[in-house]
């Protein structure tokens, strides 16, 4: 898979990409993440990549030319399968998008800044637009980090014990069972007795039965 991110602020999403399971999925070949600055398609002396928005109101509106230009330039080398705009009023990112994400091959993630994008950037050049919660972040690239490492774990050979994925909460619309380790009495505290009575049968019940205790007390709306 490759990924293309672009930003007004490349450094605000590196670091995520530079450590532990996005930076191993990189080094195993299995994932290559390129961040572009908008910067270097900005207009003019200075670099503009955003502008006043027309008819008034308060916020600059990220402009088209340099988006498009960016664009252009990484369609020469990539046919893209999803060019995906991060705002909070796209659609919501659910497990089984990730899931369906993590098949494709090119993706751009493009974030958004400001008041947002010229409209004309949402009509005419990205395919497909997510938000990952109800509630207003200051800039998309957070937002494409998260979209980023929920797709790129799902990559098999990404984690290094591939069913860890297929039990994360959600992949069956349950929430994950509780998990316990070392030691197995803390200050009086005990894990659950079955989980040390070595009856592997059992113990997939158990767990089976606590993820939908779980799900229904917390997360009723997965189970409809
Ligand atoms: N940009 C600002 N807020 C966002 C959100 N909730 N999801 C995606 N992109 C955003």
């Amino acid at each position: 898979m490759h990924i293309d991110v672009i930003t007004c602020l490349p450094k605000l999403i590196e670091s995520p990409f530079s450590d532990s399971i996005l930076m191993r999925a990189q080094k195993k070949g299995l994932v290559t993440v390129n961040i572009i600055d908008l910067r270097q398609y900005g207009i003019g002396k200075h670099h503009t990549t955003d502008d006043y928005a027309f008819g008034g109101g308060a916020g600059m509106v990220m402009m088209i030319e340099p988006i498009d230009n960016c664009i252009r330039e990484l369609r020469r080398h990539r046919t893209y399968d999803e060019i995906i705009y991060t705002s909070p009023d796209g659609d919501l990112l659910t497990q089984r998008m990730a899931n369906e994400l993590s098949l494709r091959q090119n993706l751009i993630l493009l974030c958004g800044h400001y008041k947002g994008v010229d409209e004309r950037v949402r009509e005419h050049l990205v395919t497909r637009e997510i938000s990952i919660g109800d509630y207003v972040l200051s800039g998309g690239e957070l937002a494409s980090a998260v979209i980023a490492d929920a797709i790129i774990r799902l990559i098999p050979g990404v984690l290094s014990d591939e069913t860890s994925a297929l039990s994360d909460s959600f992949q069956d619309n349950l929430i994950a069972p509780p998990v316990y380790t070392r030691p197995s009495t803390y200050k009086n505290w005990q894990v659950p007795e079955i989980l040390l009575s070595g009856n592997q049968s059992k113990i997939e019940e158990w767990r089976h039965a606590q993820s939908v205790e779980r799900t229904k007390k917390r997360r009723p709306g997965l189970l409809q």
